[in-house]
């Protein structure tokens, strides 16, 4: 798959991965019932949103010329532990996410972190 697919895919990632997050705050915070088609939309666009992210992440690597025997740059080592976090992220935000605004910035800023060494690829 050319390059170009896979940052389409990698952007339709974050919106997936958004969506489900930003879904489960929303119920968790106004103390909607976590149950049903709601859930459902929560965790499947998460889910579905993670494994585009490292798909399209590995795709983009290889593209781009990445994925060679010296080993992955130290920007994708962050990126990876981003993707770690915002897969476990959700549960937390299930749990806490009455807290609100305070939440909603923690994932922005972790956001904002995989989108600067995404941009700036810092080795
Ligand atoms: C949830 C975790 C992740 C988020 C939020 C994220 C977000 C981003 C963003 C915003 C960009 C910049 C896109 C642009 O230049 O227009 C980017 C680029 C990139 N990401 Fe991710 N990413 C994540 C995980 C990963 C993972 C796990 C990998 C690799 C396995 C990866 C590999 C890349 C690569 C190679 C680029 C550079 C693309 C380019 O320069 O054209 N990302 N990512």
């Amino acid at each position: 798959m050319p390059y170009e697919i896979y940052k389409i895919l990698h952007l339709t990632g974050i919106f997936l991965l958004t969506s489900g997050l930003v879904g489960m705050l929303v119920l968790a915070w106004t103390g909607h019932q976590i149950a049903g088609k709601v859930k459902t939309f929560a965790f499947v666009t998460h889910g579905v949103g993670m494994l585009f992210m490292l798909v399209s992440g590995f795709g983009l690597l290889a593209r781009m010329g990445f994925m060679h025997d010296q080993g992955l740059p130290f920007w994708i080592y962050v990126k990876l532990t981003v993707w770690l976090i915002m897969g476990g992220i959700i549960a937390l935000v299930k749990r806490k996410g009455a807290i609100g605004w305070p939440l909603y910035f923690l994932m922005m800023a972790i956001f904002i972190v995989a989108a600067y060494f995404g941009v700036y690829k810092p080795s």
